[in-house]
C-alpha cells in the first residue's frame, strides 16, 4: 500500500480521533506554537466520559481549557515548564509542576519515567515521501510522540515544513485530523528602556563570530536589536523568534563561523509572527532538533564563542540565581537555562550570561538581594554563575570571592537600594 492510501485511511474528524483516549491515560500535548488546539478542544468535549486523564506539556501558546475548575476529576495538567495559560491553576494547586531540565525532558518519556499513552501533536502536511514535519515545535514534542502508544496528529496546512531531525512518517500516526488555521502569534516589540540598556551592555560583550542562545522573556529581542553592527553571528538555541530573521536579512547572522553545525541555525522550537513562520518553511539554513540534542551541554560546548543569555527574577549577593519562582510561588521552570549556562561555560571563548532588570514592581523591589526570598528555587547555582547584567552594568562573578561578588552585585543594583544592600552585606559578614 502506498503512503497516500495509508494516510487517507487515518483521516477522521476531531471527535472520532479522540475516541481512543481512556480514563487514566497520560496524554502529551504538543508544545509551544505547535500546540494542537482543535484536538485539545475535542478532548475537552469528552470530559464527561473521562476520569483522571493527565495532560503533560511544556509551554503551550494556545488556551488550556483543561485547567478550568469545571474539568476537575476529568483532567489534571502537569507542566514541565509553566506557561501563562496554566500558571494560576498551578499556583492554586489545581495543576501540577514537574521541575526538569529541557535537555532531560525527552529522557522522561523514553525511559518511561513519564510514560505517554497518547501524544496529540500538530504536524505539517506530508511531503511526497509521506513524511510530516513537526514544524515549529520539535524539541520535546517529537521525542514524546515517538515514545507514545498512539499519536493523534492535527495536520495543519499552515504548519511550516522545518528541516533537521524534525520528521515523522504517516505510517506512525494512529489518526489524522486535517485543519487549516494560523499558528499562534507572538506579540512583537514594546521592550522596556531597562531591557534595551541591558541589551546594549550584553551586545558590548559579544564578539563577532559568536554563536548565540537566547532564553525566554522580553530580553532576547532587546539584545538582538543591539547587534546591528556585529558580523557573522550564529544561532544555537532552544527557541528563536523574528529578531533572528531580521538580523539574518541584514547579513549579520550568517552562521559561517560556527564550529558545530556550521552554516545552520539550530533550535528546538520557534515562536513569532507570520514572517518567522514563512522564513523557516523549507529553509535549509534552519534545523530543528529534539532538546536532548540541542540542549545537551556537551553539544552546546562544541560551539566556540558560545554566548548564552538567560533572564532571571532574582539574584542574591553570593550569585544564586532564581528564574522559576517568586518566593515559593512557581512562575515558569528551569527550561534550558542551566543546560546553556553549563554548555557556554565549557565552550572555548564562551560567555554564560544571566540578565535581569535591577528592580521589579515599579522600583519597589530590588531584584538583587542579600538572600533569595524564602521559598525561591535556585535555578543557576553560585558555582555555575559567571556574568550578571542589569541596566547598570556587568558583574563578573566567576572565580570571585563572596566579598568580591557582593560588591560587584551591589555596584549594578538600582542606586536606591545600594546603601541598604551594603549595610546588610556588612552585617552578615559578606563585606
Ligand atoms: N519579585 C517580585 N516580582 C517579580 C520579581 C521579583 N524579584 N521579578 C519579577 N517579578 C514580576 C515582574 O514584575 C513581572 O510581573 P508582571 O507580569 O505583573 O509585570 C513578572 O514577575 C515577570 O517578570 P519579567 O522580568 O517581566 O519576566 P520575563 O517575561 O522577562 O521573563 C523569566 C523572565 C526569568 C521569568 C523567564 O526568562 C523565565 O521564565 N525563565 C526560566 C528559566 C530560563 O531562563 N530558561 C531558559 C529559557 S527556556
Amino acid at each position: 500500500m502506498n503512503w497516500e492510501d495509508i494516510y487517507r485511511r487515518k483521516v477522521v474528524d476531531a471527535g472520532a480521533a479522540m475516541s481512543c483516549v481512556e480514563s487514566g491515560n497520560s496524554i502529551y500535548v504538543g508544545g509551544g506554537a505547535g500546540a494542537p488546539s482543535v484536538l485539545v478542544d475535542a478532548l475537552c468535549g469528552r470530559a464527561a466520559e473521562l476520569r483522571d486523564v493527565q495532560l503533560i506539556h511544556i509551554l503551550t501558546f494556545i488556551d488550556a481549557p483543561y485547567v478550568d475548575p469545571k474539568y476537575e476529576g476529568s483532567f489534571r495538567s502537569n507542566s514541565l515548564f509553566i506557561g501563562h495559560n496554566v500558571r494560576k491553576a498551578v499556583q492554586e494547586g489545581r495543576a501540577d509542576f514537574t521541575p526538569i531540565f529541557l535537555s532531560e525532558i525527552p529522557g522522561l518519556f523514553q525511559k518511561k519515567i513519564l510514560p505517554i499513552d497518547v501524544a496529540i501533536v500538530a504536524l505539517s502536511p506530508p511531503d511526497e515521501h509521506g513524511f510530516c514535519s513537526f514544524g515549529v515545535e520539535v524539541g520535546t514534542t517529537k521525542p514524546a510522540a515517538e515514545s507514545a502508544r498512539h499519536i493523534i496528529a492535527e495536520v495543519n496546512q499552515q504548519m511550516p515544513r522545518t528541516l533537521g531531525d524534525s520528521f515523522i512518517h504517516v505510517s506512525r500516526l494512529s489518526q489524522v485530523v486535517e485543519v487549516d488555521h494560523p499558528l499562534p502569534l507572538a506579540v512583537q516589540g514594546g521592550n522596556t528602556p531597562e531591557n534595551m540598556r541591558i541589551g546594549h551592555h550584553i551586545a558590548g560583550m559579544i564578539p563577532d563570530g559568536a554563536t548565540l542562545q537566547m532564553g525566554i522573556g522580553g530580553l532576547p529581542d532587546a539584545v538582538l536589536q543591539n547587534l546591528t553592527n556585529h558580523k557573522d553571528l550564529g544561532i544555537h538555541t532552544e527557541l528563536f523568534s523574528d529578531g533572528v530573521v531580521s538580523l539574518f536579512e541584514q547579513g549579520i547572522i550568517t552562521c559561517s563561523r560556527k564550529t558545530f553545525h556550521p552554516g545552520k541555525m539550530v533550535a528546538g522550537f520557534l515562536f513569532g509572527t507570520e514572517q518567522l513562520y514563512r522564513f523557516v518553511d523549507n529553509n535549509a539554513i534552519v534545523e530543528l532538533h529534539p532538546t536532548d540534542y540541542v540542549n545537551d551541554p556537551f553539544n552546546i560546548a562544541l560551539n566556540d564563542n558560545m554566548v548564552a543569555i538567560n533572564a532571571a527574577l532574582q539574584v542574591d549577593l553570593t550569585g544564586q540565581v532564581c528564574a522559576d519562582s517568586i518566593g515559593p510561588v512557581f512562575y515558569s521552570g528551569v527550561g534550558g537555562q542551566l543546560d546553556f549556562i553549563r554548555g557556554a561555560a565549557r565552550s572555548k571563548g564562551g560567555l554564560p550570561i544571566i540578565a535581569l532588570p535591577s528592580t521589579a514592581k515599579n522600583d519597589t523591589i530590588s531584584r538583587i538581594s542579600l538572600m533569595l526570598p524564602e521559598g525561591s528555587g535556585v535555578t543557576t547555582t553560585r558555582n555555575d554563575v559567571h556574568f550578571i547584567v542589569t541596566e547598570y552594568g556587568v558583574a563578573e562573578l566567576y572565580g570571585k570571592t563572596i566579598r568580591q561578588r557582593a560588591q560587584a552585585l551591589i555596584n549594578i543594583a538600582h542606586p536606591k537600594f545600594r546603601d541598604e544592600l551594603a549595610f546588610a552585606a556588612k552585617k552578615i559578614g559578606y563585606l
